[in-house]
């Protein structure tokens, strides 16, 4: 029997919380946000990547509370900027940065830059309390303007010009940034590895216990 959940969402974000329901809706998953359980620690997102990040995240939430997690860390790396703003996306500017703040940093350490190009990044990870971790990893690459354009999206989507589109990611819908972007590319991945996801998180025979494993490496489908 595959698992059935409940999968932990590791988000305070009710927007990223609702985009993960819906994807994990056709597989009949129970899908939880960490606002349905007692408060636990935040994470300190101290990785050097974001795949740390991610699994850090994932991890440090499936152990406190003895359940599947999932977890997504992202942001821009500019090679220009010699991969800035990278893990430190949304502090760029600093401590509890607005985006528009960030925005205006980037656009100022770019003044003179020959080279434009920068990549969104995208690691999802899903762990298994006492047990190991899944990523999964999407990317998007495009040019950064010389001053913002379009109001949609957030971060750093007014000033990322994706060129097969001919628009910046300010200037798109919702749908069709996801069907190109970084995060929307990494729940593809996932997406695509659920039914052995749900494998290596089936459950263990004393389950009615509140019970968990993950299949070792080893065992794995
Ligand atoms: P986090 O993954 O929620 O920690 O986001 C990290 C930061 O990366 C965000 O605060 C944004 O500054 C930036 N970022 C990540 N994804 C996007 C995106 O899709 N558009 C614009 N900025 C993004």
């Amino acid at each position: 029997m595959n698992y059935r959940g409940p999968l932990v969402v590791a988000t305070r974000n009710e927007g990223k919380l609702r985009e993960f329901r819906e994807l994990l809706a056709p597989f009949g998953l129970a899908v939880k946000g960490l606002g349905e359980f007692p408060p636990i620690a935040e994470t300190v997102e101290d990785g050097e990547t974001f795949e740390a990040n991610a699994v850090k995240k994932a991890s440090f939430a499936a152990e406190k509370l003895g359940l599947a997690t999932l977890a997504d860390d992202s942001g821009l790396v500019v090679p220009a900027l010699g991969g800035a703003p990278g893990v430190y996306s949304s502090r760029y500017a600093g401590e509890g940065s607005s985006d528009s703040e960030n925005i205006r940093k980037l656009l100022e350490e770019m003044k003179g830059a020959a080279d434009r190009r920068a990549s969104f990044f995208c690691v999802i990870a899903v762990a298994c309390p006492g047990g190991g971790t899944r990523t999964y990893t999407g990317s998007c690459t495009g040019v950064i303007t010389f001053e913002t354009s379009g109001r949609g999206g957030f971060g750093y989507d007014p000033v990322f010009y994706y060129p097969p589109l001919k628009a910046t990611f300010g200037e798109i819908g919702r749908e069709e940034k996801n069907s190109v972007s970084h995060r929307g590319k990494a729940m593809l991945a996932l997406k695509a590895d659920f039914e052995r996801l749900l494998q290596w998180l089936e459950p263990a025979p004393f389950l009615e216990a509140g019970g968990l494993r993950c299949l070792k490496e080893e065992e794995s489908i």
